[in-house]
């Protein structure tokens, strides 16, 4: 048994090409592995918040001592990890906005970047705990960057794998769609990102 868990962060629905892209990653993996489960966490119908006092004294005190209101605030923060350790196959729709991430999906990475429980701090820095999983990010863009000078605009893709890798999730495929707003590859940017996944 294979278990995914596709992240959305587009709000754009059904004409979303992260979401598409996604879409085809899952249906490839779901070639591989006809039984595997899929868990879809949409992050636009239930954004996580900023993070608030109440989000941070809950993460830095200890769970016996936590209280109600704490217990309330980290719920969310709790299932998202929960969800992480069901996963082996974890697929990530990633839209550029103003050159990095979405607030919608880095309130996703505040939520479930937990030291003591994603990643620990050890004598020799710090050890991510999320081992064992594969990570596919489906990363569109308007513009393209993924050759040359442009490559520098693009502080989306290299935070991802950051903070992918520095909880543990080292084996990760990036698969790029670009070039939405440009009217030479518009039409063909979705296509080419499809026959380009490699599971
Ligand atoms: C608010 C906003 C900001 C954007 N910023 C950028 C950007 O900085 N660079 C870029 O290449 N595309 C940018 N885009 C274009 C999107 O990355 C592109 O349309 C992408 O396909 C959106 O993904 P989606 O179709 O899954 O919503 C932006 C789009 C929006 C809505």
């Amino acid at each position: 048994m294979s278990n995914i868990l596709q992240i959305i962060s587009s709000p754009r629905g059904e004409a979303s090409n992260s979401i598409k892209l996604s879409e085809a990653i899952i249906d490839r993996l779901k070639l591989n592995y006809p039984s595997a489960a899929l868990h879809i966490k949409d992050l636009t119908n239930a954004p996580f918040p900023h993070l608030e006092e109440v989000h941070l004294n809950a993460f830095f005190t200890d769970v016996e001592k936590n209280t109600g209101e704490h217990r309330e605030a980290i719920k969310h923060s709790n299932s998202a990890i929960e969800e992480l350790n069901w996963a082996d196959f974890v697929v990530i729709g990633a839209p550029m906005y103003n050159f990095g991430v979405s607030s919608t999906l880095k309130a996703w990475f505040d939520h479930i970047t937990r030291a003591g429980i994603t990643f620990k701090y050890t004598d020799k820095g710090p050890i991510g705990l999320l081992s064992g999983k594969k990570v596919f990010l489906a990363v569109t863009t308007g513009g393209i960057y993924s050759l040359g000078e442009e490559i520098k605009k693009d502080f989306l893709t290299p935070y991802l794998k950051f903070m992918l890798t520095f909880i543990g999730m080292n084996d990760i495929t990036v698969c790029r769609a670009e070039g939405f707003a440009l009217s030479e590859t518009r039409d063909t940017a979705l296509e080419k990102a499809i026959g380009s996944i490699k599971i």
